[in-house]
């Protein structure tokens, strides 16, 4: 397998990027969606989300011809030497496990028509033993029988960095069975291995459990200075000074130690609860105990944060305007899968505030999903009238943003930043009232 052709099988936020950099990377790659409104948004080179880079990329590669899309799995089994598969795998509705059911539509469609050799490799976030059964799977179903090779390459990329993480990974994880699927992840891999990107090759179990450990970690270091913030809540410390401290001891460093709203997005909060929820089915659910502290003190955060800006408006958001900053899960997204910012926003509607809600990327999707909030296509409009500003979302517009600019348009000059990402001097010295979660 010198030079792979390419399936890319579900094109949401993951799988659109992975198919623009493989094409961008020469190889011929054809994204699969059974969604045909974004199989057609992406063919006609528009990007249905928002992701730095990645629409001038996509119509550089849709021009160059390596890149095509399609709803059709004949097309897809009949071109690819390589099928990624990097279908949603999202929280089952009110319970903690994964809903497998793309992931397994997605390999029962593929399977009956792979009649040459090719390798199917996972790259959705899964339950550790998926791999394993699809595996089965397909030896069971593939007219090519063992020609089928399954390996598991699970992704890491960013939203917001989407592209970068993808064409410039700290690692390549290839879980796989046999020489020939470590070959074909190599070959499909080439440009970036080549750019001297370490590859780690494990069994499959591992490899899917690198993902969800990462992400476990990931989550209980955010927890962890969350629950700083708590403490330091009850003493009058400053938990942005207590991070900055912690951050400059290398065995600790500062990343993912910032204090603020918590984590929420597509995937954090419920790769950590599926992954509590196979060790249970594991017997191992006492090693994962921890994780639903993680998960509360996460959830603890936005509680506070309400609670904050409650303060600030002398107890009650009956009749209160409050204009909310960002909506999206993270800056440079407009994601608002489990938003912690449209989580808040809605609380404090439903206790009675008018809440007005501006995001650089994400009203849209916040609209769809929260149409009972109001919204405003400016930060200025968001906080018109306002008796509380709330900074929810750290984006650079509002990270850069002079005071001055709202103190005309609000009634009280009043924020809390649930972000730790304003400069307190900045705007205390404009004359507004700062508070901000952790600090005094
Ligand atoms: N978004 C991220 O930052 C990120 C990062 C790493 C891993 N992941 C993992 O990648 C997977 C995908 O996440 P996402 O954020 O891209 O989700 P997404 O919801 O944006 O995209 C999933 C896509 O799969 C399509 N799909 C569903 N069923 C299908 C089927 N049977 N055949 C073909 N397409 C089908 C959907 O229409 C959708 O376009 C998840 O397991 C997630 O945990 C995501």
């Amino acid at each position: 397998m010198t030079k792979p052709r390419l399936s890319v099988i579900g094109t949401g936020y993951l799988g659109a990027t992975h198919a623009v950099c493989m094409a961008e990377l020469g190889f011929d790659v054809i994204g699969l969606d059974v969604d045909p409104v974004k199989v057609a948004r992406l063919a006609a080179g528009e990007v249905p989300f928002f992701e730095p880079g990645l629409d001038d990329l996509l119509r550089k590669t849709l021009d160059s011809g390596r890149l095509r899309f399609t709803t059709s799995y004949d097309e897809i089994a009949e071109f690819a030497d390589v099928h990624f598969l990097c279908v949603g795998t999202p929280q089952r509705k009110g319970e903690f496990a994964a809903d497998m059911s793309y992931v397994d539509n997605a390999i029962e469609a593929l399977a009956p028509r792979l009649t040459r050799p090719c390798v199917v490799a996972g790259k959705s976030t899964v339950p550790v033993g998926t791999a394993e059964r699809l595996a089965a799977y397909l030896r069971e179903h593939a007219p090519a029988g063992s020609d089928v090779e399954l390996v598991w390459n699970p992704e890491f990329l960013r939203e917001g960095y989407a592209v970068d993480d993808t064409m410039s990974p700290d690692r390549l994880v290839f879980g796989v069975t046999s020489p020939r699927g470590e070959e074909a992840m190599r070959a499909a891999f080439a440009p970036i291995l080549d750019a001297g990107v370490p590859a780690v090759i494990t069994d499959l179990a591992t490899a899917q459990l690198v993902k969800v450990s990462a992400n476990a970690f990931l989550a209980t270091k955010i927890s962890f200075i969350n629950a700083m913030a708590e403490v330091c809540e009850a003493v009058h410390a400053d938990v942005k000074k207590l991070s900055e401290a912690l951050s400059y001891d290398t065995r600790i460093g500062g990343r993912f130690l910032h204090a603020g709203l918590g984590f929420g997005g597509g995937c954090l909060p419920k790769d950590i609860r599926a992954f509590m929820a196979r060790a249970g089915e594991l017997g191992v659910d006492q090693a994962l105990s921890f994780l639903t502290e993680v998960d509360a003190i996460n959830q603890r955060r936005r509680a506070r944060m309400v609670d904050l800006a409650r303060e600030c408006v002398d107890g009650s958001f009956q009749g209160r305007q409050v204009g909310v900053l960002g909506a999206a899960f993270k800056p440079n997204s407009d994601d608002i899968r489990d938003s912690p910012a449209l989580d808040v926003a809605n609380r404090i509607r439903k206790a009675g505030a008018l809440v007005t809600v501006y995001d650089p990327a994400a009203l849209d999707n916040a609209r769809r999903d929260y149409p009972d909030l109001a919204y405003a296509e400016t930060a200025l409009d968001a906080a018109r009238d306002a008796d509380i500003v709330l900074h929810l979302t750290e984006w650079r517009e509002f990270r850069d943003m002079d005071p001055r600019v709202l103190d005309g348009v609000v009634r009280e000059k009043s924020i809390v930043d649930g972000r730790n990402a304003l400069d307190p001097d900045l705007w205390r010295a404009a004359g507004w009232r700062y508070r901000a979660l952790g600090r005094p």
